[in-house]
């Protein structure tokens, strides 16, 4: 583009860009699930001006059709809940944006969602899970900004923590609400240490006691974790629900994964940020580095396979990854426990790749009881391989 056709370009986007409005959750709509009610969250943010603006939610289901509207200023998020009775089989959620009755730059404002819902219990409710029951009892005061689909997860692969003595890290503190749900789940032995960039989070401190406390700092900072680590104890647990933004995801993964305790599990939280110029909210890319996480997420599956990483952080504790899940928009990352692991075979790896090449027919003839009996399968399978 010629300078003179690229400054008339930026200087039409100038005027034009008071009327555009960006929605920051990509994918917009959050369910908290309830026995009796869809409790969502839709948040967004305008560049508008008028004093009347609203959010209006559209309700649709096979049998109804409804909308409301709530007031809105240029930022936030706006709650609310719909009685299941009035939901049933497939429904769709459409928020606008509106100033009066006009809809604003309609494409861009408006956000859908299609859900699944049965008069009857719903899925995510139907089997016992105390994260349920926590959010059936606590339909106000501080509330925690969790998908749906969050609970059973965490109920899957945190259960085994409860009543124990152990130690979580959750970045992202806000108001609180998630810090008071771990408190119920995981019981009285539970430490918790919660990290938020923001002054205010945690109720300015009111959260905190003997076994609570609330750091501020940015998850990108490796020498606030450096401190932190320093003064706490290791980590059982870690749930990453803070920027969601990739650069600072793998920043806190980096420099946290090593100071995680054996048996310990790494979970983050919101993975759809990583994919925003793929969706339809290109517009959102004020995420520099937004895909640095879930690329990264992708080369420590091989990194678990071979035990080998050019990560320098990672090199003495990468070998100790012991499973990674992947589920939509969040994965868990799994460590050995003590005593567990592949750690001689990992060893024994690096001899094989520059070894075996050369050495194969002469290590054909190796007893099997010389080796350990992992080590002995993956060098069948290496022979299969390479003289096969
Ligand atoms: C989604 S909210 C956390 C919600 C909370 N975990 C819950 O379930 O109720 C995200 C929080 O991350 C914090 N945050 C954003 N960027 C951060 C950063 N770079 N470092 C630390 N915290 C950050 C925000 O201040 C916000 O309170």
């Amino acid at each position: 583009m010629s300078s003179w056709r690229f400054i008339f370009v930026q200087f039409w986007r100038l005027l034009l860009c008071d009327k555009s409005i960006h929605w920051v959750e990509p994918t917009d709509f959050k369910e908290v699930p309830s026995r009796s009610h869809l409790k969502c969250e839709v948040m967004a943010f305008s560049n508008h001006s008028e004093s009347d603006l609203a959010i209006c939610i559209q309700v649709e289901s096979f049998a109804r059709k409804f909308s409301f509207c709530e007031k809105f200023r240029r930022s936030g998020h706006v709650f609310f809940e719909l009685p299941l009775e009035l939901l049933d089989g497939q429904i769709r959620l459409t928020a606008a944006l509106q100033s009066g009755d006009l809809v604003l730059a309609s494409d861009q404002v408006r956000v859908q969602k299609w859900l699944h819902l049965s008069r009857e219990i719903p899925a995510w409710a139907d089997e016992f899970n105390p994260l349920v029951d926590w959010w059936d009892s606590h339909r106000e005061g501080l509330l925690t900004m969790k998908h749906a689909h969050y609970f059973d997860l965490y109920h899957r692969h945190l259960q085994h923590f409860r009543g124990k003595k152990s130690h979580l890290l959750e970045i992202g503190v806000a108001s609180g609400g998630s810090l008071q749900m771990w408190k119920a789940y995981f019981g009285p032995r539970l430490r918790i240490t919660g990290v938020d960039c923001c002054p205010f989070s945690g109720m300015r401190g009111e959260l905190e006691d003997h076994r609570t406390s609330i750091w501020i700092g940015n998850q990108e900072d490796p020498q606030f974790w450096a401190e932190l680590i320093q003064s706490v104890p290791p980590f059982d647990i870690i749930i990453d629900d803070g920027s969601h933004v990739g650069r600072m995801q793998l920043e806190a993964f980096e420099s946290l994964w090593p100071h995680l305790a054996p048996g310990g599990v790494y979970i983050v939280e919101d993975l759809m940020f990583g994919y925003l110029d793929m969706g339809l909210h290109k517009d959102a890319l004020f995420f520099k580095g937004h895909t640095l996480w879930v690329e990264r997420l992708k080369g420590l599956m091989d990194e678990m396979q071979t035990g080998l990483t050019a990560d320098s952080r990672l090199q003495d504790s990468v070998a100790a990854i012991r499973g990674i899940h992947i589920y939509r928009h969040f994965c868990i990352i799994e460590k050995y426990d003590l005593g567990q692991g592949l750690s001689g075979l990992v060893h024994d790896w690096a001899a094989f790749q520059v070894g075996a090449g050369a050495a194969a027919p002469a290590l054909a003839g190796v007893q099997a009881d010389s080796l350990n009996p992992s080590a002995t399968t993956l060098l069948r399978c290496f022979f299969w391989t390479s003289l096969g």
